[in-house]
């Protein structure tokens, strides 16, 4: 401890960092510290790590079509610490998405956004935006199928913008198809042009919060001091407590929970990757990632001539709306309780967004869960341990075929018939005939049926 004090005051006495100090430590919160303004240093802590990991992931990431998929597979399987730090990267979008949407509530709940935090609030509707981009152009990466066409969906959206949609799809493609031009176009937006301007924005939202000072609370609140006897004198600056000690604690503790909430997920929940990205299978139908699904929901309500109303003028009106909400926003009250309009839109639109969100959710996962018989096929797969010998999706050996699409070649009177004995149909074969029961080979035909 004293060694790190002499060294700080080596360096101060040469670099001047007192006032720095006081500068970053001091800045007072009207209302004292709280556990709900922890989500703004949450998201920055994620941000960096966002950065940490990508850089560690472009060592070896390739981003043309002949390898980008090879090379994550490389990650994943022989990169020391590979799978974790892409796992870290993965659930640490995830976990931006979250702490973004929970700070923008907070600071929405709070009216932190009225006059005079204008430019602020815009400053983060812009951060927002820019983390979408950074989710969008992640996604393209790995170059799988999922990638290949979730980002297909999403460009062929912008072209529905009418005069400068071609125009932009181009742009955005860097030509007629989605190809080698668009991978490095996405991968400069994801690791140059987004992260360059993220930090310039962060950097600015910072200073105009250091310029202006944090909200704080909506009532005219005293700050608990702990442990202090107040002497009347100083009764006026107990309404607000400077930022260090107790909120920088509260934000390191958030912090670090949230680190171990994403290195849990990277460890325990490693997601696995489709086939690689095949342009002429026109057939693959992606599902976007969990904070886009009440859109992809929201889409398949919009039909014929009022699908522009889904892929671009809604978005944009809500963009520009929540861009420009100081200013269309003039009650000056920031108190929730006396302001039942912005509560309730507020609220509608959570019900709205996570509505749907249900709705996807259970659209996706129920197909696998109506038929019990593909069920107990699917786990007559895993205890057969199909997986040593064929690969689904990319999990399991590659010594037999592929079967991920197996449902599409095969139907059950040849499957049956290769169960029984896998030589009568394929001469030559080496799979080993499997003993089963009627009823084990009628499930074990309808998973492998489901495979489409
Ligand atoms: C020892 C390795 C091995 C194991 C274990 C194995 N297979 Fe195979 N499988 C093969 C080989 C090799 C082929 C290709 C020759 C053939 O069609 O028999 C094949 C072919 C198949 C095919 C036909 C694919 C096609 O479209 O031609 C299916 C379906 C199949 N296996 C399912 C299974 C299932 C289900 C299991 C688990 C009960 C299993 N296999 C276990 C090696 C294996």
């Amino acid at each position: 401890m004293t060694i790190i004090r002499a060294i700080y005051g080596w360096l101060d006495r040469r670099l001047r960092l007192k006032p720095i100090e006081e500068m970053l430590l001091n800045e007072p919160i009207p209302g004292g510290a709280s556990w709900v303004y922890v989500f703004g240093s949450a998201t920055l802590f994620l941000f960096c790590l966002q950065l940490l990991t990508g850089m560690f992931l472009a060592v070896y990431y390739a981003p043309t079509p002949d390898h980008a998929y090879d090379s994550i597979r490389f990650i994943m399987s022989s990169v020391a610490f590979g799978a974790f730090v892409r796992g870290l990267h993965h659930w640490g979008a995830s976990a931006m998405v979250v702490a973004i949407g929970l700070h923008m509530l907070q600071v929405y709940l709070y009216g932190a956004y009225k006059p005079p935090r204008e430019v602020m609030w815009m400053v983060g509707v812009a951060l927002f935006l820019l983390t979408l981009g950074f989710a969008f152009s992640g996604y393209l990466l790995p170059w799988d199928q999922k990638a290949y066409w979730a980002t297909q969906i999403g460009v062929n959206m912008v072209g529905t913008i009418p005069w400068i949609g071609g125009d932009l799809v181009r742009i955005i493609r860097g030509g007629e198809n989605l190809g080698a031009l668009t991978l490095t176009r996405f991968f400069a937006l994801h690791v140059l042009f987004l992260p360059l301007m993220t930090l310039g924005l962060v950097l600015l939202h910072l200073f105009i919060l250091r310029r202006i000072g944090p909200a704080g609370s909506f009532e005219e609140r005293r700050a608990v001091v702990t442990g202090a006897t107040v002497p009347e004198e100083r009764r006026r600056e107990t309404l607000s407590e400077p930022f260090y000690p107790r909120q920088v604690f509260m934000d390191a503790v958030v912090a670090g929970g949230v680190f171990l909430v994403v290195a849990a997920l990277a460890l325990l929940l490693p997601f696995p990757m489709a086939d690689k990205a095949d342009p002429s299978d026109t057939s693959f139908k992606p599902v976007p990632e969990w904070y886009f699904l009440f859109y992809y929901q929201g889409l398949k309500y919009v039909h014929g001539s009022f699908e522009p109303l889904a892929t671009w003028i809604l978005p944009m009106v809500f963009y520009t709306v929540l861009m420009f909400l100081p200013f269309i926003d003039r009650n000056p009250v920031r108190h929730p309780a006396r302001r039942p309009k912005a509560i309730l839109i507020g609220a509608a639109f959570l019900v709205g967004v996570f509505g749907l969100m249900a709705i996807s959710l259970q659209e996706i996962y129920s197909v696998p869960t109506t038929d019990p018989s593909m069920v107990r096929g699917r786990e007559l797969y895993s205890k057969l341990q199909c997986n040593g010998c064929h690969r689904i999706h990319g999990s399991g050996a590659a010594v037999g075929p592929d079967l991920s699409y197996v449902g599409r070649v095969r139907d059950r009177d040849w499957l049956i018939r290769h169960f029984n004995n896998p030589r009568a149909v394929a001469p030559g074969s080496f799979m080993p005939a499997f003993p089963l029961n009627p009823t084990e080979m009628n499930d074990l035909t309808n998973y492998m049926l489901s495979l489409k």
